[in-house]
């Protein structure tokens, strides 16, 4: 096969979706790498670095090329142009968050297949979780740097000090993000309850962090409750593939402390936080009501060199079997990785997007 490798459009979007050392193994198996130019550079990973790949300056070129796209985030509305039928594009593709991008990939027969979306027999998500480690851990450290005074917050420190109160989180989601983002902040002193509605999730947690994390059941009463004496809310819910649930309403947040935090790390889906909008690394909050709110699709782009290595490292062998195998493969023998094909020959093929979306579903066999 033929791998394109673009360079990432997206607003602050650094990462990259190959790190160098992954490349040997593709080629020794026969596949070919077209690379666009530059497109490791803000990762830390210059051209320089790839060896025995095809680098070309035009990033058309690479898509024309390609069989199968191996990108970050979700094409942007300039990359619809190059979508092509039977041509696969394995990413990250949040389609429930990007009704537009649907569209565009079932009008045009391109095989969508979501990085998130592909779900082991146990419930995970394999290719979503290193980044939902490292935007769970990021979490705390943006919302310490949003309380400083010299950003215009509050001027909080998360652990307090002897005889001034360490902050609050509610963490809504116990999920990767969730747990990462607890145990951080927790470590930097601050007081954490995570809120799920699986309350086998919460039971591990609280036998794991006995006392350090405290666990609440997920109910509207109690949410609200928790949320109007926090100082940072995380949002970090998750139902895959769907839309994500507004668990945190307006009431909710018009009752939150004036300059407390709402950081909805599930913005990618669309956000768990009603009518919140989507902000960028460049400019990471808006301020409705006296509360600062913060809501980054891309989060792990801040630090690219982590992230695409850990990307890297979690895709690597699902590109390589792809490479090798097909699609066809993929649906008839290997249905944990089919669960990632979001649209196929111009059907949504992933359940939870098409009633998201108030569109047709067709599984994927019958798509095939
Ligand atoms: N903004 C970013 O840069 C970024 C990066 C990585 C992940 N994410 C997003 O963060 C979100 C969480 O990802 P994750 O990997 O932690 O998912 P996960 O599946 O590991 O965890 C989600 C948790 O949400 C819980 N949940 C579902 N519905 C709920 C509800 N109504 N109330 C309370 N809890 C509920 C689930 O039980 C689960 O424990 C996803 O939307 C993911 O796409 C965003």
């Amino acid at each position: 096969m033929i791998i394109g490798i673009p360079k990432e459009i997206k607003a602050d979007e650094k990462r990259v979706s190959i790190t160098p050392d992954k490349i040997k193994g593709l080629i020794d198996a026969g596949h070919k790498i077209i690379f666009e130019r530059g497109a490791g550079q803000n990762a830390g990973f210059p051209d320089s670095a790839y060896s025995n790949i095809e680098i070309v300056s035009d990033a058309g070129k690479v898509w024309g090329s390609a069989d199968m796209i191996i990108k970050v985030k979700e094409p942007q509305k300039e990359e619809f142009k190059h979508f092509r039928q039977n041509q696969i594009i394995f990413t990250y593709l949040h389609l429930a968050a990007v009704p537009d991008l649907t569209s565009e990939l079932v009008k045009t027969k391109a095989s969508g297949i979501a990085y998130e979306t592909i779900q082991k027999k146990d419930g995970s998500l394999p290719l979503l979780e290193p980044m939902s480690e490292i935007a769970g851990r990021l979490a705390p450290q943006i919302a310490a740097r949003i309380l400083q005074s010299d950003f215009n917050g509050p001027g909080k420190l998360l652990g307090g000090v002897p005889g001034a109160e360490p902050c609050r989180f509610v963490v809504v989601g116990g999920g990767t993000v969730g747990l990462n983002a607890a145990f951080i902040a927790t470590a930097l002193g601050a007081r954490v309850t995570i809120f799920d509605i699986n309350l086998d999730r919460l039971r591990s947690i609280e036998y794991k962090y006995r006392g350090s994390i405290k666990t609440m059941l997920s109910t509207e009463q109690k949410l609200a409750e928790y949320i109007q004496r926090s100082d940072v809310v995380i949002g970090a819910v998750l139902i895959p593939g769907a839309s994500a649930p507004k668990v945190i309403t307006e009431k909710m947040v018009a009752e939150m402390r004036p300059s407390s935090l709402i950081l909805d790390v599930a913005i990618d889906q669309g956000g768990s936080v009603e009518k919140i909008k989507q902000t960028t690394q460049s400019n990471p909050t808006y301020i409705k009501n006296d509360i600062i709110h913060c809501a980054i699709p891309n989060i792990p782009g801040s630090v690219a060199n982590t992230a695409s290595t850990a990307l890297s490292n979690a895709t690597y062998e699902h590109i390589l079997y792809l490479a090798n195998n097909g699609i066809e493969e993929l649906v008839t023998k290997n249905k944990p990785f089919a669960k990632g094909i979001n649209t196929l020959n111009g059907h949504v093929t992933h359940e939870a997007l098409a009633n998201s979306l108030n569109m047709q579903y067709v599984n994927v066999e019958e798509a095939l």
